[in-house]
């Protein structure tokens, strides 16, 4: 249901998410070097966790996040950040009130460290998103590029180490033998 949601609140703001190219911008030697080491993270199969409402909102969060990182050297101004700022924030409210749901529901072992790293996401986020509020044309490369880094730690740290981890719980709980 996000997942969708979210498609449709991008491709509405698809204008200002997705800048045009700067042509006169010329990154520096270290924005090109870190620039490279920002990857694209395609989704897989295996990243489910739920088959259902935690899975979507997962791909929706992919989704947002690779199109932020491919445009990262793109961004000219705090007025194209915001509104990718904006749909992170949004999501994530939703995003981790449902996820720490399902824990509770399934007994997951590690609720409590993984709702403090939630914690911690979020209060990265709004940093980040002082910061990029404040961005100014000599220094929105660096703020995009931090941003970019930050975003790509999420998927293969919190998601890929954190959120699989919730996975044998859920397929328990979803076990119909077990009931
Ligand atoms: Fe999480
Ligand atoms: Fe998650």
């Amino acid at each position: 249901m996000l997942g969708v949601l979210y498609n449709m609140k991008l491709t509405r703001s698809n204008k200002n998410f997705v800048p045009d190219a700067n042509k006169a911008f010329k990154p520096t030697a270290m924005q090109l070097s870190l620039s490279k080491s920002i990857k694209q993270i395609p989704w897989r199969n295996d990243y489910r966790i739920d088959n259902g409402p935690l899975d979507n909102e997962h791909f929706a969060l992919f989704g947002l996040i690779n199109r932020f990182n491919i445009n990262v050297l793109r961004f000219t101004s705090a007025a194209q950040i915001m509104p990718f700022m904006a749909s992170l924030k949004e999501y994530t409210e939703e995003h981790f009130e449902l996820e720490e749901e399902l824990q509770r529901k399934s007994g997951y072992a590690f609720y409590d460290d993984h709702k403090m790293k939630h914690a911690l996401l979020i209060n990265e986020l709004n940093i980040l998103t002082k910061k990029a509020k404040n961005a100014k044309k000599d220094n929105v490369t660096d703020i995009a590029l931090e941003i970019g880094l930050w975003l790509q730690d999420w998927l293969e740290t919190h998601f890929l180490e954190d959120d699989l981890s919730m996975k044998p719980y859920i397929n328990r709980m979803q076990d119909p033998s077990r009931k």
